[in-house]
């Protein structure tokens, strides 16, 4: 989809295809139905008045072909008490481009006179979010079914302020977009070695990207990681992405669970839903789409992201219940249940990044457990750390974006749930507190480096969505809320 920002002109408001623009709460005009209204003799008033729409947030009305506008569609969309800032008018984006998808038009126009140029930037990037579409799998659609909208112009009074405040935010609308890819990829096409791939064409970028397989994670001692992928013919994969663009500062650092499939292995998960587990990986796919958006957007700092690929199949070869491994830490872990796998890949992937990196700090996200999704739902991760700084950044970073995070605790009474009769501590704790005990584990790989983990087993993926900026499925969480954290605080 294009997105062109254009001159608003207030005596000859658009004419063609599909407009869209406010109404304020109590049915009051914003200054570009003001202009519509004009053109089409007061149309625009007269439906207000005609009916209950008078504006509400959320709300909307259509206007198809109206006197003065024989070819366009106006849609009319609630904004509330009509306050413009960023996020009412990514909502504005986005709401719009929703209902006008499948109209039929080629063109959309926000028509935003009045409004900033960062904030008509902010309405392109919710149009642009709510367009994300998956659908390279499908041969059989028919023409009528799919968007016609091609182009988004968004209509301000200031198009060059619009346009400059719109690169840094394409480049993160981009790589939310390519997160979203991988996490909609089938298991079949996206596992370690074609992922692992799909990360090297980013070098195109000016990212650095290794790769590491099988027999060089054995060198390392990454026992626990390659355990979980031990019953796959897929080999793992550890992928190490770098960004130096901050001189000589240490580097902040971002480990992600990609579990390209989960099927829980020997302990093997019911057949209803499994298909869901190829969403797996979205914890790796977001520190993907963050490292994306730092090179996009060619970011002042050192930024390192660590993923760890491996595919959970239960196999003659597989990992049993009542193993033990050995992790690259050192320390043995009594397999308790195969399926609490991604503590097993993050264990030693944390490791290896404290270990390699000496970074800043190291945040880790996976769609750990469901137990996570009973304690918050599917609209807010769990944010689990060790310190409070970096916490406070992630949540500043969090109400700054509406990714919502919510701080759950870690405490050491509840360290004797993952402890083992026979090795250092076993990968399970029982269900009391789900969340939290994979977090303890987690944490007994983590030295004194400032750590987060976050659960984002709700929140990756979406159906039905509760955001017009979220179509279904895939959400690429994260990396928004991610990017934010960067730029706010470990740049310059
Ligand atoms: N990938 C799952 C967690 C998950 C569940 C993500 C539902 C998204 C939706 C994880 O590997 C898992 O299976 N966790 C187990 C842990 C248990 C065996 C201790 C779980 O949550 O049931
Ligand atoms: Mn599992
Ligand atoms: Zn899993």
């Amino acid at each position: 989809m294009r997105i062109e920002f254009v001159q608003a002109d207030r005596a000859n408001p658009p004419a063609e295809g599909a407009i869209a623009t406010a109404i304020i709460d109590g049915g009051k005009l914003s200054e570009g139905a003001q202009d519509l209204d004009k053109a089409t003799s007061g149309a625009l008033a007269r439906a207000v008045a005609a009916g209950r729409f008078k504006g509400a947030k959320g709300a909307s009305l259509e206007l198809v072909a109206p006197a003065g506008r024989e070819s366009a569609r106006i849609t009319l969309l609630g904004v509330g008490d009509g306050q413009w800032n960023g996020e009412s008018a990514e909502t504005f984006g986005a709401s719009a481009y929703a209902s006008t998808k499948t109209s039929g038009a080629t063109t959309l126009t926000l028509l935003l006179p009045g409004v900033s140029g960062e904030e008509g930037a902010r309405a392109a990037f919710g149009a642009t979010l709510a367009s994300y579409r998956f659908d390279k799998y499908r041969t059989t659609e028919k023409a009528d079914k799919k968007p016609s909208v091609e182009t988004v112009k968004v209509a301000v009074d200031d198009p060059a302020a619009a346009e400059a405040a719109w690169g840094d935010l394409k480049a993160l609308a981009d790589a939310i977009f390519f997160s979203r890819d991988l996490v909609s990829e089938p298991p079949n096409v996206l596992y370690p070695e074609s992922y692992a791939q799909r990360i090297k064409a980013l070098e195109s970028m000016g990212l650095e990207v290794e790769i590491l397989g099988e027999a060089e994670m054995a060198k390392l001692g990454m026992g626990s990681l390659l355990g979980v992928g031990q019953g796959s013919i897929r080999d793992s994969q550890l992928v190490v992405i770098q960004w130096k663009g901050g001189g000589d500062a240490q580097p902040i650092a971002f480990v992600g669970k990609g579990v390209t499939f989960d099927t829980g292995g020997i302990s093997i998960k019911p057949a209803d839903g499994m298909e869901d587990m190829k969403w797996d990986m979205g914890g790796s796919a977001a520190v993907a789409g963050l490292m994306h958006v730092i090179a996009g957007r060619k970011a002042k700092a050192n930024v390192v992201g660590i993923l760890g690929l491996v595919e959970n199949m239960p196999d003659g070869n597989a990992q049993r219940p009542g193993d033990v491994v050995t992790s690259m830490s050192g320390q043995t872990i009594e397999i308790i249940n195969t399926d609490a796998e991604g503590r097993l890949v993050l264990a030693d992937a944390l490791w290896y990044c404290q270990d390699r990196f000496k970074p800043k700090f190291m945040v880790d996200l996976a769609t750990l457990t469901g137990a996570i999704i009973i304690s918050l739902g599917n609209d807010v991760s769990g944010l689990f750390s060790n310190n409070d700084e970096l916490s406070e950044n992630l949540l500043a970073a969090s109400k700054a974006t509406g990714e919502q995070l919510w701080r759950m605790p870690l405490p050491p009474a509840y360290e004797k749930q993952i402890d083992s009769m026979i090795a250092d501590v076993k990968n399970t704790g029982g269900r009391a507190g789900g969340s939290i005990t994979a977090g303890l584990f987690l944490q007994r790989f983590v030295n004194k480096v400032p750590w987060a983990h976050l659960d984002i087993a709700g929140t990756a993926w979406k159906k039905p969505s509760s955001e017009p900026t979220i179509p279904d499925g895939a959400t690429g969480f994260g990396v928004r809320l991610l990017n934010q954290m960067v730029a706010d605080k470990y740049e310059g």
